[in-house]
């Protein structure tokens, strides 16, 4: 038994398929689209089997790995299959077992009463029960780097796709890239979901203490949730804020729009400036620009939602991200994440930011406090 592939699956948000295509044709010319679901498209490589650790160079890709092809509910003992000639290659390695469902609609457009995992039913559990006294599957904790994490994709109803990747600190390690965070009741609005994605994903060094300035921070979620995370936070919007939001005494809202403010009018020392305008993106990113540039003495990094308003801005990203580096960034990514809508993060840091991050350990983001 071989478990050697040239194919490759990756996952997206629905819509964005036709955008994550065109990326990989123009990023990695080797590998052809093969097939397609809404969420998950996958690829075949002209070069011969892909390595399990291979990186892909994608924004709209946020879980990928290599791909062994469809199962049938009768075919799931290849999971077990391929689990065991994993070990027979490394005994040592461990291995862990994400079990998960494609997105079946896009993030805030699900139906009232929509559960996600209908396609998923007890699979999971019936796959470790059966190998519980083997111990082949890590039973806690998210995969450390190196380890093999083998991925069962429920594509629709008893079909799935069954792959695997070696874990590296540039992936997620949440199952098809989906962090589980919770909406806290007291969130003003969604945005709170996108910005502790974006944190997790970005694992931006910020701290208790730091001020953070919002463009575009009505009604309030991610001020919430950075005002939760012990920050400061002055937010930039004409519309209104939260009053729950207004009476924190961390927060100042500034209540006009972004252009009528003179960057005199900030404080000296700001640390993380937040973007998230629901406005035409070469629109936003100048907006970023001035203010940024004021603020290059004290600036840790820049986290920024780009709206992509019309599809044909997903082949802008490229020069979104040089503009980006213009304002003063030394490491500059992009991602669409698993809570944006028609959106992607840029995250940026400074010389400055950059020397925090490398200072502090990944996974050590101060976590909310409890509320
Ligand atoms: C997606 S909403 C922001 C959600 C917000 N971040 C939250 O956490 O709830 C987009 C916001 O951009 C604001 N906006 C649009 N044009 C703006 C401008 N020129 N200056 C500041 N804010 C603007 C809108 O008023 C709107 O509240």
């Amino acid at each position: 038994m071989n478990f050697e592939s040239e194919f490759i699956f990756t996952v997206c948000q629905i819509g964005a398929e036709p955008a994550l295509k065109k990326e990989i044709a123009k990023n990695h010319p080797d590998f052809k689209f093969a097939f397609s679901r809404p969420g998950y498209v996958t690829f075949k490589s002209s070069r011969g089997p892909v390595p399990f650790d291979f990186t892909l160079n994608s924004v709209f890709a946020r879980a990928y790995g290599v791909s062994f092809g469809s199962l049938s509910e009768a075919d799931l003992g290849r999971v077990t299959e391929l689990a065991e000639w994993l070990k027979t290659q490394e005994p040592q390695r461990k291995i862990h077992l994400h079990v998960w469902e494609r997105d079946l609609h896009a993030p805030g457009e699900e139906p009232l009463g929509f559960i996600a995992g209908s396609l998923l039913g007890q699979t999971e559990n019936s796959l470790r029960k059966a190998q519980q006294n083997r111990h082949l599957f890590e039973e806690h904790g998210p995969p450390q780097v190196g380890d093999e994490v083998i991925q069962l994709v429920a594509i629709d109803p008893g079909k799935f796709g069954l792959g695997v990747f070696t874990y590296s600190r540039f992936r997620s390690p949440d199952p098809g890239g989906r962090p589980a965070i919770q909406l806290p009741s007291a969130s003003p609005s969604r945005a709170y979901l996108k910005l502790e994605n974006s944190l997790t994903w970005s694992q931006a060094p910020i701290r208790k203490g730091d001020l953070a300035v919002e463009i575009g921070s009505a009604p309030g979620g991610a001020s919430y949730a950075l005002l939760q995370r012990g920050l400061r936070v002055i937010g930039i919007d004409p519309a209104i804020m939260d009053p729950e939001i207004l009476r924190h005494p961390e927060f100042q809202h500034i209540q006009r729009s972004v252009n009528q403010i003179p960057r005199e009018e900030l404080p000296d020392s700001i640390q993380w400036l937040l973007l998230d305008m629901n406005v035409e993106p070469n629109v936003s990113l100048f907006a970023v620009d001035r203010l940024a540039s004021r603020m290059l003495n004290s600036l840790h990094g820049v986290l920024l939602t780009v709206k992509l308003n019309q599809w044909k801005f997903a082949d802008e990203i490229p020069y979104f991200l040089e503009h980006v580096k213009a304002m003063g960034m030394v490491r500059v990514k992009a991602a669409q994440l698993a809570y944006h809508r028609q959106e992607v993060c840029i995250y940026g840091l400074t010389r400055r930011g950059q020397m925090l991050a490398n200072a502090t350990p990944r996974n050590s983001t101060p976590k909310r406090s409890p509320h």
